[in-house]
């Protein structure tokens, strides 16, 4: 059988590495009316997700203007930026059981749920910073590390009086610094040129030679009554993975605020890096023709819980993820440089 939303009724502190008085449960109770999901009309506007080392300053106005916004919304708004965060925290870190698997967490990493669940946490945090600025066409920046453009920390993030700006990172990894899409916690030191080449190998590697399988791009089955993380698809292990230590301030307990799992959305640039995660499901799809989704019904049917633009509870099912254009946005086309990078 599928996963299933989470009973709101019985929430759990987050596990491991949080803060002992952090909690991430979703601020409804039970009894809270749950919608379900309908994908926008045909008619709406398509919004066209931004490289972010590309985007114009009128964009990163309106951008830095619609996070601000949401920053300021009271704690206890389902939109305000402390409630987004959470939401990632709330189906990671052992926050809610499996309904009826009193021992079992509900995981969204490491299995077949990793692309499905961020794919629609990312599309309800982009039409509530669209709302906040009254803008229906407006769409959040990728962070286009698979290009050798793009593949330092995105500037944006980087200006200390945005709202975009964390300081819970590691400055040595701030622009110009190359970004090493394999990082294993120590900096190789290695010149650009090489780094570059070593990325575009990488993203080769994870994104046509290792990923010749759906399982082996999205990632293991996980259904009720497994145990969680049964295993990662080839992007969500590398680059996926790697690149949250490597924003992550070191000298932080965990390397907040992107290393671990509870902090991670609490960086806005979090957003950025998952835009780019979409959309390498997205052109791996795109491929070849045996590049294709599981038909399986359990992952079909596997069930989340979001809150939209109008600060609603929807529960959402994988199979309403599955065509972008279909959820009315896509992604500036950039090219794909990796794709001659064959070694
Ligand atoms: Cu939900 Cu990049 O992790």
């Amino acid at each position: 059988a599928p996963i299933q939303t989470p009973d709101l009724a019985t929430c759990n502190p987050p596990a491991d590495t949080a803060p002992a008085d952090l909690s991430c449960c979703l601020p409804y109770g039970t009894g809270t009316a749950i919608a379900d999901f309908k994908p926008p009309p045909a008619s709406a506007p398509l919004r066209v997700r931004p490289a972010a080392h590309l985007a114009d300053e009128n964009y990163v106005a309106k951008y830095e203007r619609a996070v601000e916004l949401m920053t300021k919304l009271p704690d206890d708004d389902p939109r305000s930026f402390a409630q987004q965060w959470r939401v990632h925290c709330a189906f990671c870190d052992a926050v809610y059981d499996q309904v009826g698997f009193q021992d079992l967490d509900l995981q969204i990493h490491n299995s077949w749920l990793f692309f499905p669940w961020h794919r629609f946490y990312l599309y309800f945090h982009e039409r509530i910073l669209g709302k906040l600025i009254g803008d229906d066409t407006f769409a959040l920046p990728f962070w286009n590390w698979d290009a050798p453009d793009g593949m330092t920390f995105p500037a944006i993030y980087a200006n200390q009086s945005s709202p975009l700006y964390d300081e819970r990172r590691n400055p040595a990894h701030l622009p110009p610094f190359t970004v090493d899409l394999d990082y294993n916690g120590t900096d190789s030191n290695i010149p650009r040129d090489q780094q570059i080449q070593q990325n575009l190998t990488t993203m080769y590697r994870q994104m046509v030679s290792s990923a010749k399988k759906t399982e082996l791009f999205l990632g293991q089955p996980y259904r009720q009554g497994d145990q969680p993380d049964p295993g990662a698809g080839t992007v969500e292990q590398v680059p996926h993975g790697p690149l949250h230590p490597w924003v992550g301030d070191p000298s932080q307990p965990n390397g907040e605020d992107m290393g671990p799992f509870y902090s991670a959305a609490r960086d806005p640039v979090f957003y950025a890096h998952h835009g780019n995660v979409d959309r390498m499901w997205h052109i791996w799809r795109g491929l070849t023709p045996s590049n294709t989704d599981f038909t399986d019904a359990d992952w079909l049917d596997a069930t989340f819980l979001f809150y939209d633009e109008d600060a609603r509870l929807v529960s959402a099912r994988v199979r309403d993820c599955l065509d972008a254009a279909a959820l009315r946005y896509t992604y500036q086309d950039v090219g794909l440089p990796w794709l001659n990078a064959k070694p």
